[in-house]
């Protein structure tokens, strides 16, 4: 699944690094992105767009490191944004805030009067009462808030119920129903000024069906607005488009937008995507070491330096990854439950897993640099990986890998 990730004499290199040279220097465990493959995923939607009026707007959550954001600035992306800190990160990566766009259901107003005071693109509004907080507090600053209202399109993504998002049921979004109320209201609000409109239906999305439905919908939409004379000047269809961990066959982006860029064919409006996992997903793997071999009654464990604080979607989503020896022994394969040190079952970052390994053997977990470094945790009060990025031959340090007095830092005992 990495596409820049090949066996050399002295095991997997990522373009022209060895991974084991990369764990010597830097130790483990250690997250190393593809500077080549985050590129290359980001032109597989350049190229997809074409000539159209677009951006792409990379969805923060998936991965915010600052090397990793800027490595998207430097190619011009837009950046969805989450909350006031990822803001705060894609200014520090050098993210035009003119291209940022803000999602989510909770909105704080320090928040919105930071995104305001930064001049970011377009909040997308989630509620009747985030739209009321927002005209107040742009009042206050005299500013006007461009926006969009995400509009729940009630289609199934057909994925994870944790990641499925465009549902009736779900917190995300406005009801279809309601949007067309809510958009006569904000149009007559001072502080606030129409912008677009925009959806999101669910992560990892394999078939692009449903979100050619939710397109349908939402170009029905934009058609009965501008019958009452609101005029958008986007489209933002979200993120979701999934990758490959396993068998998976995702469509290309090419293939995915196929029918979208169809049904806005000839319009005006900009369009704007929010794409997280595939730009960054398998673009990176996480770099462990075999602490143990213990050979049990049922199973065989691997005992690795990595954990679910390191990555947690095995534990929290039962998902998929990857595991690879880095240089896989002249030995028959024994299958092992690849396990951290944590103290909880839940620890796996695999089961089942068929390696020719000895203890101290470097393994890869890969399709990690997606929702991996950003969902970690302490837990066990364990330091956070280190981060490196291979450029070339090049290898930058991203993030240092976190030291105790990190994690002290700001706590102390009672007198
Ligand atoms: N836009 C919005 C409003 C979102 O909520 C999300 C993801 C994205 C864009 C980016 O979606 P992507 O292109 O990455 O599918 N932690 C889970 C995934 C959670 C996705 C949440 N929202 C996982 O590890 O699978």
């Amino acid at each position: 699944p990495v596409p820049t990730l090949a066996a050399g004499p002295a095991g997997l290199t990522l373009e022209g690094v060895a991974l084991a040279d990369i764990a010597a220097r830097f130790g483990t465990p250690t997250y190393v992105y593809s500077r080549a493959a985050l590129t290359g995923a980001y032109q597989a939607y350049q190229k997809a767009l074409g000539m159209r009026k677009a951006l792409v707007c990379y969805a923060v959550k998936a991965n915010s490191s600052l090397g990793i954001l800027s490595v998207f600035a430097k190619l011009g992306a837009g950046f969805d944004i989450v909350s006031g800190g990822e803001l705060a990160r894609v200014l520090a990566a050098g993210g035009d805030p003119g291209k940022v766009i803000f999602s989510g259901v909770g909105k704080s107003v320090d928040e919105m009067r930071f995104a305001l005071e930064t001049g970011i693109g377009c909040f997308n509004v989630e509620s009747a009462a985030e739209l009321d907080r927002l005209n107040d507090v742009a009042t206050q600053l005299g500013k006007r808030a461009p926006i969009a209202f995400r509009v729940n399109p009630d289609v199934n993504p057909n994925t994870h119920p944790y990641i499925s998002t465009g549902l009736r049921g779900n917190k995300f979004g406005v009801a279809f129903t309601e949007a067309l109320d809510l958009y006569r209201k904000a149009a007559r609000m001072p502080a606030i000024e129409i912008s677009g409109i925009d959806c999101h239906i669910g992560s990892q999305l394999l078939d692009p069906a449903p979100m050619a439905e939710a397109a349908g919908k939402i170009l029905g939409l934009v058609d009965q607005l501008a019958r009452e004379g609101i005029h958008l000047d986007h489209i933002d269809l979200g993120g979701g488009l999934g990758i490959r961990y396993r068998d998976e066959e995702p469509p290309t982006p090419t293939d995915y937008l196929k029918p979208l860029l169809a049904c806005f064919e000839g319009r005006s409006e900009a369009l704007c995507f929010e794409p997280g996992r595939s730009l960054v997903g398998n673009a990176g793997l996480l770099l462990t070491r075999i602490e143990y071999l213990k050979p049990g009654v049922e199973k065989n464990f691997a005992i690795i330096d990595a954990a679910m604080n390191d990555l947690a979607r095995p534990a929290l989503y039962d998902a998929w990854h990857e595991i690879v020896a880095v240089a896989p022994r002249e030995l028959p394969a024994t299958r092992y439950e690849v396990v951290g040190p944590i103290c909880e079952s839940g620890d796996f970052l695999g089961h089942d897993r068929d390696l020719s390994v000895a203890p101290g053997d470097l393994l890869a977990i890969l399709s990690a640099g997606a929702y991996g470094m950003t969902m970690s945790s302490n837990y066990n009060t364990r330091p956070r990986a280190a981060e490196v990025l291979v450029d070339g031959d090049t290898v930058h340090v991203i993030r240092e890998r976190e030291t105790l007095e990190h994690l002290l830092k700001g706590e102390r005992p009672l007198p």
